[in-house]
């Protein structure tokens, strides 16, 4: 806790600079800057402060930091491991107000953009100047760009541009200090030293708060194909993957793989989401291609089908006659939004593994949830091509749910398993008691050295990810 003097005078100190609207205490505190959705229970911070300028964001931090309060950076909230869910006694930093598109720059195919501008937002605006962010995930309407780069999010078109990391080319960053360090570069190339921004995207506002970034701009795609396959077993499920990757080449964007269970949730417990393919089948199998030209590669994407088709890997499949049919597609994928809505409160993973081992991880991780926790659901989906597994788990009706119990089977299973805790989400508080699964002692030692040097006052989302003091390995 920290002493109620400390914190007396950090908010006299903040009020000075900020004004009515850009400092929040007391009643005044929205209930939305109380949790993010990683289901912790809400917690009232000392204060939101909404700065609106860079300046303001790094003004914020030195202020905090002189009275050793510490301060959640905060996004859309729209994140599921608590990485921005507010501390008691912390400052909740709240990027809403740094929000807009300050250039779009077509020769160096880029765009300048403030940290709390919504990925809807940006995803418009590129579309309006001819341009593509391939960054994309169901939460894209309330998330925002500072908080798809403090997680490295990842989403459904990673298999051909990659995690958020890869579409960043410059960034701003108010660090713990309170120093504000501007370093929006926009070439593609630029080997002058270390690559400093990658310390902070995927950091989780650990190490600093980004304030502006300068985004990659892609050409529109031409022609978008797509494909819902019903296929009767994992075996073919891997060679289509292997498939789409030689067959489609780099048009391949998205290969997203259901389960019967998630099916089920999705298109029965889901309302209004109708089913592209009939019938039952072992797995269902999304596939999206990008091209250039609906002549030759919508051809292309049919031929390659077909063969899939002939070679047996595929048991039924609609293929995609307009853009209300990829819509309805997607549709059937975005379903897993709607959970929360229509299951109620659950666990979420976003795990990592080896492809081939996907399907047996799921069925042991699945048959260990029904034994140890009675009642427990648990449906399975997810970016198979990018090696990650979504999780949804939960018993249905319960009060509270058993989330310590689904946690450590999950975790202890993908251990087992050789895979990864965080794919894509990032690690916050949920998942950091499970990180050392994952990272052997070396890395983590390593990840406390670098907070520490950043961050000696442990004063930015203290608690999360790593603590300053991970013993260095032996
Ligand atoms: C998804 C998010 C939850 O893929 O990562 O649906
Ligand atoms: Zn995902």
């Amino acid at each position: 806790m920290i002493a109620q003097a400390r914190a007396g005078e950090c908010i006299q100190a903040l009020s000075a600079i900020l004004d009515r609207n850009a400092l929040l205490t007391g009643a005044d505190i929205p209930a939305r800057n109380t949790a993010d959705t990683s289901f912790l229970p809400p917690v009232r911070p000392l204060a939101v402060a909404r700065p609106d300028t860079p300046q303001g964001v790094a003004d914020v931090l030195r202020i905090c930091a002189a009275h050793d309060v510490p301060v959640v950076p905060q996004g859309g909230l729209t994140g599921l491991a608590g990485g921005a869910h507010p501390i008691e006694g912390a400052v909740a930093l709240s990027l809403e107000r740094l929000q807009g598109i300050e250039e779009i720059d077509a020769a160096a195919a880029t765009m300048t953009v403030r940290a709390g501008t919504p990925l809807e937002v940006i995803q418009k605006a590129a579309d309006e100047a001819g341009f593509f962010i391939p960054l994309d995930l169901g939460a894209r309407g309330s998330c925002a760009i500072g908080g798809n780069l403090g997680t490295n999010a990842g989403g459904n078109r990673v298999i051909r541009y990659g995690m958020a990391r890869e579409m960043v080319l410059g960034i701003e960053v108010a660090l713990a200090d309170g120093t504000l360090m501007t370093s929006l570069n926009k070439m593609i190339k630029n080997n002058a030293g270390f690559d400093l921004k990658q310390l902070f995207i995927g950091s989780e506002g650990t190490l600093g708060v980004i304030t502006r970034t300068v985004l990659r701009l892609h050409p529109q795609p031409g022609c978008t194909m797509a494909a819902l396959c019903g296929v009767d077993d994992y075996g073919s499920v891997v060679k289509l993957l292997n498939g789409a990757r030689r067959g489609l080449g780099p048009l391949l964007s998205a290969f997203e793989v259901m389960w019967p269970d998630y099916w089920h949730a999705a298109t029965v417990r889901v309302p209004g989401i109708r089913r592209p393919v009939e019938g039952d089948h072992a797995f269902y199998v999304l596939v999206e291609a990008q091209g250039l030209d609906e002549q030759v590669d919508g051809g292309r994407f049919q031929s390659w089908l077909e063969s899939q088709f002939e070679a047996g890997l595929i048991a039924d499949a609609a293929i995609s006659q307009s853009k209300a049919d990829t819509l309805a597609f997607w549709r059937t994928r975005d379903a897993a939004g709607e959970f929360q809505t229509v299951l109620g409160a659950h666990c979420a993973f976003d795990i990592g593994l080896p492809v081939d081992a996907m399907d047996d991880f799921a069925k042991a991780c699945r048959s260990r949830l029904e034994v140890e926790v009675p009642g427990c659901l648990s449906v399975y989906y997810g970016h198979i091509g990018d090696g990650n597994l979504h999780i949804v788990a939960l018993v249905e009706g319960a009060a509270t749910q058993p989330a310590a119990d689904i946690n450590r089977i999950v975790y202890e299973t993908v251990r087992a398993f050789g895979g990864t805790v965080s794919a894509e989400h990032g690690i916050g508080t949920v998942k950091k008691p499970y990180l050392p699964y994952s990272r052997s002692a070396e890395e983590l030692a390593l990840m406390a050295t670098i907070k520490k040097a950043l961050d000696p006052k442990n004063i930015l989302n203290p608690g999360k990810v790593i603590d300053l003091d991970v013993e260095a390995a032996s």
